[in-house]
């Protein structure tokens, strides 16, 4: 919607977000080893609703005497008009991210362009372009929603009648409208969370910042939110959002980075990144063990590369890298019908983006008992569409 001043980097304006190095410590005296006077953590105040910062210090960071980098060289460059997820689990720097690109905290090194301005030397201009929903709720509980978003476009200078119209538009598109003349305390947490959204939208953002939107939601709520951020990134609105769902950024995600301590560790889409662990394979389970050597035959002929069949745990399981996922199912089911085979269960399986995260960080991407919420989006399984039964 704005233009962008063209950067060395970006000559084009191509990427909504563009940062490259960023590195953040946090610990005594708020520089890093060996710095000198400058890097200070100086937040740069207004602009922003995120209200979590004070209670950031305490609880379980490791910071403390020793300190850390929260950020270690972090590369993220947002396509315009994208949705771009930021995946990593708790601590990796999500959030951290978010607050240096939405001005809230400066960077010890590195850089960063938001909506072509650099976040250091033009915070406002960065702060004129984005919108931000931070992961704790800011909305006032006393007001109703329509008060509430009338009160930020207030904040904004948008002058009592433009604030209610703009109120009205965005209860409308967040599906609010009935409960407009509600308090949030008597919203389900999936309103709320549209509420917050609707709040950061007040002044139709370039780029919307979300710092794990659906945590802490039901399924539906989940399903409520997804749908606010598709019909946002289809209007046009550049999203970054972070999370440690690994579904959720397969699902919203034009773009996904990987982070772990504070680092980029890939950069793909999600269809990229399940490719790159290994692609899909064929999955065949005989119905009975004597078929077993029948099913090999059948799977090795279509094997990417010669990939030799394997036996899963489970014998009468075979599997197989496979290139093309329908053509090898189509063949093998052929082939198997052809000699007389029944089999129990056949289709092609892509990898998770939890395998993903292993892969990538040799560690799991939740700690135990922090499993996602079940999935809203109804399949709820790994397997792809092409896995039907024959
Ligand atoms: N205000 C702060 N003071 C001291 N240390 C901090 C502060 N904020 C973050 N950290 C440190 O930086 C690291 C990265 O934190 P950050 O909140 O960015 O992670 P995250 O990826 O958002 O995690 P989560 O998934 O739990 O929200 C943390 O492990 C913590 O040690
Ligand atoms: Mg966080």
């Amino acid at each position: 919607m704005t233009a962008t001043r063209p950067s060395e980097a970006d000559p084009d304006g191509e990427f909504s977000v563009l940062a490259q190095g960023l590195r953040k410590w946090y610990g005594p005296g708020g520089k890093p080893p060996g710095a000198g006077g400058a890097g200070a953590d100086g937040t740069s105040g207004g602009g922003g609703r995120d209200s979590e910062d004070g209670g950031k210090g305490g609880k379980g960071r490791k910071s403390g005497r020793t300190g850390r980098f929260a950020l270690d060289g972090l590369d993220l460059a947002v396509p315009r008009g994208t949705v771009f997820g930021l995946l990593g689990p708790n601590g990796a720097g999500k959030t951290t991210a978010v607050r240096i690109l939405t001005t809230l905290v400066r960077p010890d090194g590195g850089s960063a362009r938001v909506g072509g301005h650099d976040v250091r030397r033009e915070p406002r201009a960065v702060r004129r372009r984005i919108g931000l929903t931070g992961q704790h709720a800011a909305v006032d509980e006393i007001l109703s929603a329509r008060q509430n978003l009338e009160m930020f476009g207030r904040l904004f200078h948008l002058g009592a009648a433009r604030a209610r119209r703009r109120a009205d538009e965005l209860l409308e598109h967040f599906a609010l409208t009935e409960a407009a003349d509600k308090q949030p305390q008597g919203f389900s947490g999936g309103m709320r969370r549209r509420l917050d959204l609707a709040a950061s939208m007040i002044l139709a953002p370039e780029v919307l910042f979300l710092d794990e939107p659906t945590t802490g939601l039901d399924p539906r709520g989940r399903s409520e939110v997804w749908e606010s951020v598709r019909s946002l990134a289809a209007a046009g609105t550049t999203v970054l959002l972070t999370t440690h769902y690994l579904d959720e950024a397969d699902k919203l995600s034009d773009r996904i980075a990987v982070i772990d301590r504070g680092r980029t560790i890939r950069e793909d889409t999600p269809e990229g990144l399940k490719r790159a662990v290994g692609g899909a394979r064929i999955e065949v389970r005989a119905a009975a063990p004597e078929d077993v050597p029948a099913v090999v035959r059948a799977v090795a002929r279509v094997a990417a590369d010669g990939a030799e069949p394997r036996t899963g745990a489970e014998v009468p399981l075979v599997h197989a890298p496979v290139r093309d996922g329908v053509a090898a199912l189509t063949e093998v089911a052929a082939q198997l019908r052809a000699e007389g085979v029944t089999v129990e269960d056949i289709g092609v399986r892509r990898p998770t983006l939890d395998e993903v995260f292993l892969r990538l960080t040799g560690a799991p991407a939740e700690e135990p008992g922090a499993a996602p919420p079940p999935d809203p989006d109804a399949d709820g399984s790994t397997r792809s569409p092409e896995g039907a039964a024959v």
